[in-house]
């Protein structure tokens, strides 16, 4: 087997740009096709395939990249059996300055042993204790939706999802004001990410990110401190990481949890807020879907949903996924070669930046039945079309980077899906069809506004048949 460069002599090389022998398009100066991209990912993406294949050239942010598509180079990237792929030589521009030392930023055996710190947080047991620690936090918010006057799905679900975040991920109740600010750091945080002008400065979005990510280490670090002095303290993912201990049985050190919390409440927050904001525009203008969704949810009755109901909630499980293979939140996913090598036929040189737009397989007619369509019921036996390539469905990534948080992203999705469609019908406006935004997550730009009405008072069947 191949090993990259023993010496990781991979990281100190800068990108390659020599690409000059793959087709493709640079755009402008510096800019590349940035601004096309943010407009429309994906209008970009079909137009590199259709004029040059499944490999080409692209200009993005002061870099020149290959746009890759295709299943089947998806997976030998992925599965990375030669250790060819970087994911942190992938990333490092575009979150190194942010999110350092994130579990993205690691490669190979060190991304393996930082990765096992985690796993203890994502087991059966504790996702069962997020489970408990998220039902009341869902049943209060979702209650209280009918109280706004314009209700608008992003904000809602946006401020729910943070104060589950809270609770389950740092095993904070109620932080009031503390949690507002931790929301404004992680917004200066994601605004200095695609921020063109890099330098540190007073003013500016990159200097204010910068600032908001040495404030969010300094709080993550005494809140390390108070649970490393109760080793007991709690079920919430920082606990888990506080109390997990290395090989040798040493813990972890201060730095690296700060850098694993952050960065997994990064990860968490914005992909979750997206898939179940497109989710809602769906069935916002579907509501014979909700009207299953509200039926799957009948059958497991008004109570708090258990752990193993999770597994009786299939139609919603569908939905999510529909709303993923059409909009997956992380859009594009990013690696870079370690070592020279092949692909549809063109070499690739050594250092070479590789953009990976996932919405291209998942929205590939060689796999799916009309594939712009909504229809969750492709995800069901027998037709099952995810199954028809290992690689034409992966929002979640895939191989050694594939997502930690997954299944607690399903549970979540799956108990507030539960609990939205028994106390409420909702709609879009007629005809409602948003214009859809990119950047910095991909969601519909208005939010969403929703038109709610109680079950309660429209008599629809809420009682379990
Ligand atoms: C709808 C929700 C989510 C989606 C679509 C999503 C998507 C992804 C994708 C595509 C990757 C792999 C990126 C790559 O290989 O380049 C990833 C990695 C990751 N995700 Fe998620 N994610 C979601 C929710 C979550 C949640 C809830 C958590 C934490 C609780 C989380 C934590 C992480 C972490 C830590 C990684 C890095 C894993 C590694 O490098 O080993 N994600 N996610």
């Amino acid at each position: 087997m191949h090993t990259p460069d023993s010496s990781n002599n991979y990281r100190q090389f800068p990108d390659n740009r020599q690409l000059g022998h793959i087709p493709g398009i640079d755009g402008w100066p510096w800019l590349g096709r940035t601004i096309a991209v943010v407009r429309d990912l994906y209008a970009v993406s079909k137009e590199h395939v259709q004029r040059f294949g499944p490999v080409s050239r692209i200009g993005l942010m002061g870099q020149t990249g290959l746009l890759v598509t295709g299943a089947d180079l998806y997976q030998r990237i992925f599965q990375d059996s030669e250790q060819l792929f970087s994911c942190e030589k992938g990333y490092e521009q575009q979150l190194g300055a942010f999110y350092p030392r994130g579990l993205l930023l690691k490669d190979f055996d060190e991304h393996r042993a930082q990765r096992r710190l985690m796993q203890g947080a994502f087991k059966s047991a504790a996702l069962q204790r997020y489970l408990e620690m998220m039902q009341p936090v869902i049943d209060t918010q979702v209650k209280a939706w009918g109280t706004h006057k314009h209700f608008v799905f992003y904000p809602a679900i946006k401020q729910l999802l943070l104060d589950i975040g809270t609770r389950c991920f740092l095993g904070i109740d109620n932080l009031g004001p503390e949690s507002q600010r931790i929301n404004d750091l992680f917004l200066d945080l994601n605004s200095g990410m695609i921020s063109l002008m890099r330098i540190e400065a007073p003013f500016g979005s990159y200097g204010r990110a910068k600032r908001a990510r040495r404030e969010l280490e300094s709080w993550f670090d005494s809140m390390i401190q108070q649970r490393r002095a109760d080793p007991a303290s709690g079920d919430d993912m920082l606990s888990h990481l506080c109390r997990e201990v290395d090989e040798e049985g040493r813990p972890y050190s201060t730095q690296m949890i700060v850098d694993h919390i952050i960065f997994l409440l990064f990860a968490a927050h914005d992909t979750s807020t997206s898939a179940l904001t497109h989710l809602a525009m769906y069935l916002g203008r579907a509501p014979d879907l909700q009207q299953r969704l509200r039926d799957e949810a009948l059958f497991l009755g008004q109570a708090p949903l258990k752990h193993e109901d999770l597994a009786r909630m299939p139609f919603a499980e569908h939905c999510f996924n529909e709303s993923l293979r059409l909009h997956p939140p992380v859009p594009m996913m990013v690696r870079r070669t370690v070592r020279d090598c092949e692909m549809a036929g063109l070499q690739v040189p050594a250092h070479t930046v590789l953009y990976l737009p996932s919405m291209m397989n998942q929205r590939d007619p060689q796999w799916w039945t009309d594939p712009e369509n909504f229809d969750p019921d492709r995800f069901a036996a027998p037709r099952s079309e995810h199954r028809r390539h290992p690689m034409c469905f992966n929002p979640f990534g895939s191989g050694a980077h594939k997502c930690i948080g997954m299944h607690f992203a399903m549970m979540m999705v799956k108990v507030f899906l539960h609990r939205f469609v028994l106390d409420w019908q909702f709609s879009t406006a007629p005809g409602y069809a948003p214009r859809l935004e990119w950047v910095p997550l991909p969601k519909p730009a208005d939010g969403v506004p929703l038109r709610l009405r109680a079950t309660s008072d429209i008599g629809a069947d809420v009682e379990k048949p």
